[in-house]
């Protein structure tokens, strides 16, 4: 069989995911895997039209395609995003439909459930018969168990083609019918702040319910946002997946172009406002370059303590996971989401005031100092990192070691002895039935809550934060 191999990696063969798919290549020689460098050789494929042509053919004859990809920042490489969004531009989606279709990354499986949720969305948009998904950690390669499941994932792929298995799509197309964003009466600028504002959008001048839901928000404001646009720009290229940047966030790209300086005076805002479209699945190539871009941080957040908005143009209530990949990405920055708006509400006015309300908000959120707990996505996402940087990645992540060395993120061994002495003599008491009956018995909840309301009644830590504003 002929089974396309479409390649996320802008490393091209030098990638850690094509070399799983080396191995594949390798215990299966009676099958030709014809494996296509997208993600690096994007510019080539946008702006020669044979080179795309000659890669629309090789899917047009293939028995299966795999989408196969590194995860980058929640996502797709921005080269990769920007071939899917080709495919579309270039009405190619026939040469998609029906094609089996499977989907392979590998990754420290940070986010790779958003990434592979938004393959899922592309292929049911080009009508792919979708077989199945494999995330792969970045060293499965090296353990016995996971290779043998990856041979298993890849030779289910093929007997489902053989045996031309139906495939249910997951998600339904997207409904493109936001209205018109008609803004009322010009609004006098009421808020007067000492904070800065910056304004981050990849607007064109098409995308007129963007720039109108950017000018409104702005408009709100005594002193104005600054607007950063970043077709304005000089950024020449996507992130290379180089790691130059892991021993003092040194980025290969330093002095070549605009986007570190633009990137570090972002850190100064106190509110950060992105606006972008929806284009496909996710915001635009571009907007994915700007994540991309920003990996030169490496694992460390940029925005500690600032207020974070988005403007979304575009139906983001059917896109529930690129809802979950914006929250997740504030989480992550250390940054409070102070909302997001869209261009999707029905009644008129309803766009105002909420740009209203999210510039009053972002504005008292900044002055009160709030940052909400980061939920799972924060909380969890952390622990990856921290045991990769801790182990596997401390080299070539020498920065990252630094700075989660000196702000605590490694939270362990958890020493914590008066847990454990609470611990050791709780089990023990517990294996005598009686005692185990009385403590697991109607006395737990009370238990439960013992330390809590002593604390909440001794009311000593509550001084200072009894304000009524
Ligand atoms: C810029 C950049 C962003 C990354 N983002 C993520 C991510 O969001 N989640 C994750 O699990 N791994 C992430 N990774 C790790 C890569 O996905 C992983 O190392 C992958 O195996 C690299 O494959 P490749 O060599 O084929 O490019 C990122 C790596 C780089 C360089």
């Amino acid at each position: 069989m002929k089974i396309v191999v479409l390649n996320g990696s802008p490393k091209g063969d030098l990638s850690v995911t094509m070399q799983f798919v080396a191995f594949l290549a390798k215990m299966n020689p009676q099958h030709n895997l014809k494996i296509i460098n997208i993600a690096q050789q994007i510019r080539h494929i946008e702006n020669d039209g044979r080179k795309f042509d000659e890669v629309m053919a090789d899917i047009e004859t293939a028995d299966g395609v795999i989408w196969a990809f590194p995860l980058y920042v929640f996502l797709v490489h921005s080269h990769y995003k920007r071939f899917i969004e080709l495919i579309f531009a270039r009405n190619k989606t026939e040469v998609f439909r029906d094609k089996y279709t499977a989907v392979f990354s590998t990754s420290i499986h940070f986010f790779d459930h958003t990434a592979h949720q938004y393959m899922r969305g592309i292929c049911d948009d080009l009508n792919m018969r979708f077989c199945d998904a494999f995330s792969a950690g970045m060293r499965d390669l090296f353990k016995s168990v996971e290779r043998e499941n990856l041979l298993k994932f890849f030779r289910g792929f093929l007997a489902a083609i053989q045996r031309k298995a139906p495939c249910a799509r997951q998600v339904k197309p997207l409904e493109l019918n936001n209205p018109e964003y008609v803004p009322g009466e010009a609004v006098a600028p009421t808020f007067v702040h000492s904070r800065s504002i910056i304004i981050v959008t990849d607007a064109e001048e098409t995308q007129v319910n963007l720039l109108r839901m950017i000018d409104r928000f702005a408009a709100q404001f005594a002193e104005r946002p600054q607007v950063v646009n970043l077709r304005q720009v000089e950024i020449n290229g996507g992130c290379l997946g180089c790691i130059r940047c892991g021993y003092d966030n040194h980025c290969a790209y330093t002095g070549r172009d605009e986007f570190i300086d633009m990137f570090n005076r972002l850190k100064t805002a106190d509110i950060l406002v992105f606006a972008g479209a929806i284009q496909d699945r996710y915001l635009s190539s571009l907007w994915k370059t700007f994540f991309d871009r920003a990996f030169f941080n490496t694992h460390m957040p940029n925005f500690v303590g600032k207020q974070l908005a988005f403007l979304v143009s575009g139906p983001l209530q059917q896109l529930p996971n690129l809802r979950q990949i914006l929250e997740a990405y504030t989480e992550h920055q250390q940054a409070n989401l102070a909302g997001i708006v869209t261009d999707e509400q029905s009644h008129v006015g309803e766009t105002d005031s909420a740009l209203r309300e999210l510039a009053l908000r972002s504005l008292d959120y900044a002055d009160r100092g709030y940052k909400r707990p980061n939920s799972f996505f924060g909380v969890g996402g952390l622990k990856i990192f921290r045991d990769e940087i801790w182990g596997p990645l401390r080299f070539p992540f020498v920065a990252d070691h630094q700075y989660y060395k000196q702000h605590g993120v490694y939270d362990f061994p958890q020493y914590d002895y008066a847990s454990r002495i609470r611990n050791a003599f709780l089990g023990l008491l517990a294996k005598i039935p009686a005692v185990r009956k009385e403590l697991y018995g109607p006395k737990m909840t009370e238990y439960m809550v013992r330390d809590y309301k002593r604390f909440v009644e001794k009311g000593e830590h509550h001084a200072g934060l009894d304000g009524s504003d």
